[in-house]
Formats: structure tokens, sequence, C-alpha cells
């Protein structure tokens, strides 16, 4: 029996990549102030920049959208996607939203108060920047295996349990709810595993809280469960993601991601109340109740997509995905944060640049590089990202220096991943002639979507 797992579909519509040189690049990086995100996408080979609304949908998908009802009130794809979202989850109530920050936004502004701290394993930025929006904390507590890059633990993303009853026993009065991201975007693409969300459930159940979960690649996750856990293997991812959603009171979901479509979100919840508030503030910022920000089209491809994203065949490609592009990189001695998360592989980038100190935001330069390696576009998950400017002009630095390199969803092949390891193995081999960045101009939130940086 071949053991190569390929990608279980084939391609009908194509989209030609425009190959650059280095000259043109350095150029045009230089144009976009050494940031990425202010590149245009004809001028990357590889964008490997987000999984987010990037990946390509199905036949099935497009052909869902012609039969999309775009009436303002009442119209069919709503209750099409209402009904695979409550057999998917159990939720009562489906409260769909053009992305899944306007349901971050929606959910803190109903369920949380000026003041309140929301624990979760790690916040994303944009979860994070809602709630001090809001006037909340955001408080971090993944599991200490999590901040170990080399550490193999199966399940990094999970909660630290201890340290969330210490906060839950020192601060409850301040916790409206606790959270958890499935995957644990920001410390890798983890999984967190059954066990801890049960005991998660039972920690939080015992102080009288909810739990929210941030759903974005609950499928990615629930496969992780049944090919990591002991026990699960004989279980249906399905079954997995049925009894996820079975743990938790409601989810946020950036449907861009394991919703497979390109642009939606939503908010579930089982509390009726919250439910009434949420749809209030609803029609203020994103629409009428039956389409949130979205057109009848994005709901059927929505209600599609939350269908196929638990197809087995599906789930393992894109595991393996990762994976085989993480091997090839821990062949060649580049350090990533190991085992391979689902949607992503990240870049270690101290080690990748070892001579660079923090101050000189060594994640964002090894960006750049990449760039101007190969064309490849990853993203900053560190000190720019997840740093801060003091007001005395000191700065605050992330935990890891992290560059994530993201996959869209059924849009690259092997040959692709095969491509990124050579540039990624040949630009390790002359890693001392990167140099470091500085920021010459920054907006107060989520400064990486903007700053402007110059070499050091
Ligand atoms: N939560 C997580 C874990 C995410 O990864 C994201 C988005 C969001 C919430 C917000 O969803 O973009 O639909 O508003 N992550 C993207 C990324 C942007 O590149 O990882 P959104």
């Amino acid at each position: 029996m071949p053991r190569t797992i390929f990608e279980p579909f084939r391609i009908k519509s194509v989209e030609p990549i425009r190959v650059t040189t280095p000259e043109e690049r350095a150029r045009l990086l230089a144009e976009a102030g050494l940031n990425p995100f202010r590149l245009r996408s004809n001028d990357v080979l590889l964008d490997f920049l987000t999984d987010s609304g990037t990946g390509a949908m199905s036949a099935r998908q497009w052909g869902a959208i012609m039969v999309g009802d775009e009436s303002y009130a009442g119209s069919p794809s709503y209750f099409r996607v209402e009904k695979v979202v409550q057999d998917l989850t159990g939720y009562r109530h489906l409260i769909p939203t053009h992305q899944g920050r306007a349901a971050e936004h929606i959910l803190f502004a109903v369920a949380a108060k000026p003041g309140d701290i929301v624990p979760s394993n790690t916040h994303f930025d944009t979860t994070r920047a809602n709630l001090e929006v809001r006037g909340c904390d955001a408080g971090d507590l993944p599991t200490p295996e999590a901040l170990e890059p080399k550490n193999r633990h199966p399940f990094k993303g999970n909660v630290d349990l201890v340290r969330m009853e210490a906060l839950l026993c020192a601060e409850g009065a301040r916790v409206p709810f606790g959270m958890i991201t499935l995957t644990n975007n920001s410390g890798g693409g983890q999984p967190a595993s059954l066990e801890n969300l049960r005991a998660y459930k039972a920690l939080l159940s015992r102080h009288g809280k909810p739990l929210i979960i941030d759903a974005c690649r609950f499928a990615e996750n629930a496969m992780f469960i049944k090919q990591r856990e002991p026990g699960q293997s004989e279980r249906t991812v399905r079954e997995i993601a049925h009894e996820i959603f079975s743990l938790a009171d409601g989810c946020t979901m950036s449907a861009k991601k394991d919703g497979m479509v390109n642009i939606g979100g939503f908010l579930a919840l089982q509390d009726d109340a919250w439910a009434e508030q949420a749809r209030r503030l609803l029609v203020l910022t994103e629409g009428f109740p039956t389409y949130g920000g979205l057109a009848g089209r994005d709901l059927e491809a929505l209600a599609v997509g939350l269908d196929e994203v638990l197809d087995e065949a599906y789930l393992t490609y894109r595991l393996r995905t990762a994976e085989f592009l993480g091997e090839k990189l821990l062949a060649a001695g580049i350090a990533i944060v190991e085992p391979t998360g689902g949607h992503a592989v990240y870049l270690d980038a101290r080690a990748f640049l070892p001579h660079l100190p923090q101050a000189q935001y060594p994640a964002w330069a090894l960006t750049c590089a990449l760039y101007l390696a190969g064309g490849i576009r990853g993203v900053e998950i560190g000190s720019v990202m997840f740093g801060r400017r003091l007001a005395d002009g000191t700065e605050t630095y992330a935990p890891l220096e992290l560059v994530r390199l993201a996959f869209p969803r059924r849009v690259y092949t092997q040959s692709h991943f095969e491509f990124a390891a050579e540039v990624i193995i040949e630009l390790k081999a002359r890693a001392s002639e990167v140099r470091g960045v500085r920021i010459v101009e920054q907006s107060p939130h989520l400064r990486h979507f903007t700053a402007g940086l110059a070499w050091v």
C-alpha cells in the first residue's frame, strides 16, 4: 500500500504565480516600509501570511453560492447554515458576523465589563485587542510546555489548570467566563486535548463560570485529538468535534479558517439572554440577525464548508502539510516549534538569527529575509506583534520570537512546500548576513499591520 499522503482533490481552476527577481523584491520590500503586510500580494510567490480567508472553495461550495438567497430578512440560506451550526455545536443561537473579530467584539460587549479578566490558553491578537479596548485584561495561561519550542508535548494548546484555578480563587469576581483558543494560534497552532477541555470545563463550572471556545480551527484540533489522544483514534472527527463543543457554552468563530470560506464568522451561544443582547448589537453594527455581515451566498458556502472541513482525508492531508515542511526543516537543523501545528509551521527566529538581540526584532527581520530570498511571505509572531512601547520609550518583548508560515487551505501543492523548504534551508546557510530592524512608525493598537521599519 503506497504511503504518500496526497492532496485529496483535483484542481479545475488555477491562478498564475508571478515570479519576481531578488532585485525586484528588495525594491518592493523597501517601498513597503519593510512590512510584509504592506506588500501587494501579486508581488509574493508563496503567500504564507495567513490561512485566514485565503483557501480555495470546492465545486460544491461554488455551486451552493448560486442558490444563495439574498433576502434581507428570513433567507433560507440563513436557516441552512443555522441547522449546520446547531447540529455541529449543539448551541441554540447562531449570530452570523462578517468575520471572527466582529463576533468577539459583540461577545465582549455583552458578557464582559471594564475591569474584567478573560483568561484563555492564549488569546489571538484581535481577541486581545478587543478585550483591551473594552477595558478588560486578557489573561494568557498556556500550559508551560507551550513556551518551550522544542518540547514535543502533544497538546501544547492546553490551558494551565493550576494557574487558572489560582486566578479563579484570587480574582474570580473579575472573571465573567473562561475562553480557550482551538488550536492555539499564537502558541504554534497547537491543539488542546479533550482531557484538558473536560477538566477546564469542570473547573469553570465549580466557580460558576461559562466557557467560550474560540473555534477558528476546531476541525484541525479535533483531528489532532483523534491522532494523538489515547482512546480517541476509533472515533470520527465529527464525534470529537461534537464533544468539544458540548463542553462549552458558546463559541466565537472566524469561518475564514475551518469554515473553509473567504469571508464570514459567527457567534454561537447557548444562553438566551446573551443571544438576545448580541442580536441587538448585531443589528447596530453588522446587519439583520439572519445575515449578520454576510450575503446569502456567503452563508451557503459556509454551510457546505463546515461539513467539508470534517472530511478525514482532507484533515489528514491538512495536518500532513505542516508536518512535511517541518520534517524537512528539522532534518536541516532548523529550529521550529515542535511538534508542527495544524495550519502553519513556526520558525524559531532567535535560533535562526542568534546574532540579533530582541531589540532588533529577529522574527520581523526573518520575515523580511524570507521574502527577499524566495518571495515567501510569512508573519512575525514576536515582539512587533506582542511587544509594547512604554511611555518612557522602552519596550516590552514577547516571550517567543516566531515567524509563522501559515498555509491557505487546498491552495498549494507539495512542490510549493519543497520549494519553500529549499529557500529556508539556503537562507539558514547565510543567516549571519541578515540584519536587524527598527520601528520608525507605529500605531498604538495592532501595530504590526501598518508599522514602517528600517534596517538597523
Ligand atoms: N481567533 C483566532 C485564533 C484567529 O486566528 C483569528 C484570526 C481570529 C480570532 C480573528 O478572526 O480574522 O476572522 O476576524 N486570525 C488570522 C490569522 C487573522 O492570520 O491567524 P478574523
